[in-house]
């Protein structure tokens, strides 16, 4: 039987947009899974919306909105930002979901049966007014240690002390910052300590854990001693309740990694019914599974992977992670990311300006298989792409494939150059061994490198001579680079698909895979077999131009990115601190729109042409995200072209064809990513928060006067 593996990314917090901090995993991870695939491997990959904690239902009370509106609508949004990225999750759910509480109930059930979970009371923050226990994130206070005022209630940015907030001296609530007081509780405590030898030798066990990263869990927590991890909280609290208790819930923490089981549970579950494929999420997680089971995490959540996570399934009897993928934090031209800055870049942001492949690929040139920080140089981010993707491998293609096509009628002939093939054997190998092991940075070399032979090999060789005086020759030579490239689209598809995708069809050809290049890797032959017809060379990929990547950091100033909605990192990261960020910066940007406008005169009016429009058509905008191009009849000899910044608000865009809204006529025309757009759609609201077009009804006839 073939070894299967189990992939996982960390799930997003359902709390905000997904940014390109995120997108360092899902990319890397991605990226592993499709080398596996490629290979012929049985994998899966799951993935879900991390959906509970107390940001999570703040967030929604401050909106008005039940917390599973504002999950189900983040949900949305992730996914697409996902799909637009390439992310080939076999499944992505959320936790929130019936068979995650079940699972959740079971393991706990389970740890409470083997002695391994232990309730009793202690003393916590509680704020008065706003009736609830205050996790740490959510009192500040006076510093115990140096009096540093102002400080949350775990850990003192100033003097790095950590305490209770209980400790806190003057502590008050970060929701309604009046003062907190004392409260006793009952909680659940899961006794980490019962697994210290256990985390120990797993820890330690061939390829699970990166060496550097195990050395500073040794010196940290697995060395000073395992405290016991409080497993529940208090309501309000939106998560899944505890079995016989009231007003008390199951940690995030907690339910969230069980996430990991549940997605594969809901996968096979669909798969037996698409299938009739009779696996269960036991035939990986049970405790005799033999599934490798690989997590991607950042380096900021090790211990509850490398410590809660192994002790949870261990203490409930299931399978134990192969692998913890650890990558380091992403940076923005040197700095963290920032919002003042506007470095602070989301996936949407990336997508209205650029084809997501760049960053996969700029990605997987710089990641390497330890967790080291990765730094988005703006500039080199377009240097590199411009270089090594557009001219050398774009050109490569484009340039071969143009000559064979246009001076020798695009046939592949018979023979080769023995010694560039043999290149490209060694850069599969090389390739192969990186992706392997995650070195995407050795991969992208090799597959660089080889293009960089192929590019000299056609320079020294000069085809466009030899098509006039030796024609044979010319064929056999662009005939190797086409095989060439045929290795290059199949080293190059787990990073790039879309290229890859691009660049076999130039060929003329079914997609390489690393299997299919098996044969060839231990004995260099022609892969494109003689008389083989290449399709039509174009362009691969277009070049990045300085001035739009300034404008991916000029843009964004005005709308902070929705994951700081509140707390990016539910009772892990700085949620007050962002809460009030986020609050100001949007009544920072809200005046200019929101304000009461300076008064004007009738006429003034009147130099609007409203009128009626049946909306035609309605379609997506390639690489745009936010835009719908609309065909609308305006009551004119032809319809209108109108760009509208609504696409977000659309899931299905068709659903707007036939409907009759209110159109400004008399915009001057207006280039909007390409499109000519003649006129405007009136909608009240916006995207994110809900958006109604200002519609007619059915007896209007499309260009009536509106006024
Ligand atoms: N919900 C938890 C994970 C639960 S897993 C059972 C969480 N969510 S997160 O949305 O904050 O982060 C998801 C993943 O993205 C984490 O692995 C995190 O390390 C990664 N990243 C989030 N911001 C990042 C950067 N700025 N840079 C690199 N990775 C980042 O943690
Ligand atoms: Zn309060």
């Amino acid at each position: 039987m073939t070894q299967k593996t189990l992939v996982t990314s960390a799930l997003p917090y359902a709390n905000g947009s997904i940014h390109l901090g995120h997108l360092v995993e899902y990319i890397q991870t991605d990226i592993y899974v499709r080398f596996l695939r490629s290979c012929g491997e049985s994998v899966i990959y799951m993935c879900a919306d991390d959906t509970h904690g107390t940001p999570i239902e703040l967030n929604a009370r401050r909106q008005g909105i039940d917390p599973n509106d504002f999950i189900s609508r983040i949900y949305d949004e992730h996914r697409r930002d996902f799909d637009a990225f390439g992310i080939s999750f076999d499944y992505f759910g959320s936790t929130n979901s019936e068979e995650n509480r079940r699972y959740s109930e079971r393991i706990f059930k389970k740890l409470l049966e083997r002695g391994h979970i232990e309730k009793r009371a202690v003393e916590l923050t509680f704020c008065e007014k706003d009736r609830r226990f205050l996790p740490d994130r959510f009192v500040r206070g006076i510093c115990p240690k140096c009096q540093a005022s102002d400080q949350y209630g775990d850990v003192c940015e100033k003097c790095g002390s950590t305490y209770a907030p209980t400790e806190l001296v003057e502590p008050r609530c970060s929701i309604c910052g009046t003062p907190a007081v004392r409260r006793a509780s009952d909680h659940y405590f899961f006794r980490l300590a019962h697994f210290t030898d256990f985390l120990k030798t797993w820890s330690e066990g061939e390829g699970t854990l990166d060496a550097a990263i195990l050395n500073n869990l040794k010196s940290g927590w697995l060395g000073t001693g395992l405290a016991d991890w409080c497993i529940s909280r208090d309501g309000p609290y939106f998560g899944f309740k505890i079995p016989g208790e009231d007003d008390k819930f199951f940690y995030v923490w907690l339910d969230a990694p069980i996430g990991y089981i549940s997605a594969t549970e809901r996968y096979l579950a669909n798969q037996r019914q698409t299938e009739g494929n009779g696996e269960h999420a036991l035939d990986y997680w049970g405790e005799h599974s033999d599934a490798r089971i690989v997590h991607f995490i950042g380096k900021d959540i090790i211990n509850f992977h490398a410590l809660f996570w192994p002790a949870v399934l261990k203490g409930a009897g299931l399978r134990l992670p192969s692998k913890l993928a650890v990558h380091g934090m992403l940076t923005v031209n040197g700095e963290k990311m920032s919002k003042s800055r506007g470095t602070f870049i989301n996936a949407r942001q990336y997508l209205d300006l650029f084809d997501p492949a760049y960053l996969r690929f700029f990605y997987a040139a710089n990641l390497g298989s330890s967790p080291e920080d990765i730094d988005l140089s703006l500039n080199e981010f377009r240097l590199k792409v411009n270089a090594e993707l557009v001219n050398n491998l774009g050109n490569l293609c484009n340039r071969s494939l143009a000559m064979l096509k246009g001076k020798l009628d695009g046939q592949v002939g018979e023979s080769r150059d023995a010694s560039l093939l043999a290149e490209a054997a060694l850069a599969v190998r090389k390739a192969r061994e990186a992706f392997a092991g995650l070195d995407t940075r050795h991969a992208v070399r090799a597959i660089v490198e080889l293009g960089e032979k192929a590019n000299k090999f056609v320079q020294d060789k000069k085809p466009w001579e030899t098509a006039k005086s030796d024609p044979d020759v010319a064929r056999r030579d662009l005939s190797t680079v086409a095989d060439v490239l045929c290795v290059i689209g199949a080293l190059l598809s787990p990073v790039v698909p879309s290229i890859a995708e691009a660049l076999f069809a130039q060929l003329g050809t079914r997609p390489y895979s690393f299997r299919d290049l098996e044969d060839f890797v231990r004995a260099p032959g022609p892969l494109l077999k003689a008389g083989h017809q290449v399709g039509t060379p174009a362009p691969l990929i277009g070049r990045i131009e300085a001035s739009v990547v300034d404008s991916l950091i000029a843009a964004p100033k005005t709308e902070a990115p929705k994951s700081d909605v509140a707390v990016a990192g539910t009772e892990k990261a700085a949620p007050a601190k962002n809460a009030q960020t986020r609050t100001a910066a949007k009544t920072a940007a809200a005046p200019r729109e929101d304000a009461p406008k300076a008064e004007v005169t009738f006429d003034d009016f009147c130099k609007l042409d409203l009128r009626v429009g049946r909306i035609l058509s309605a379609a997506r905008v390639p690489k745009a995200d936010k835009l719908l191009c609309l065909s609308v009849d305006v009551g004119e000899e032809a319809p209108r072209t109108i760009a509208a910044g609504i696409a977000e608000a659309f899931a299905n865009p068709e659903i707007l064809v036939g409907k009759k809204v209110a159109v400004l006529a008399n915009l001057p025309p207006r280039k909007i990513r390409g499109i000519v757009s003649c006129g405007m759609i009136l909608a009240a609201g916006d995207p994110q928060n809900g958006l109604s077009l200002l519609e007619v009804s059915e007896a209007i006839a499309p260009g009536t006067r509106i006024g």
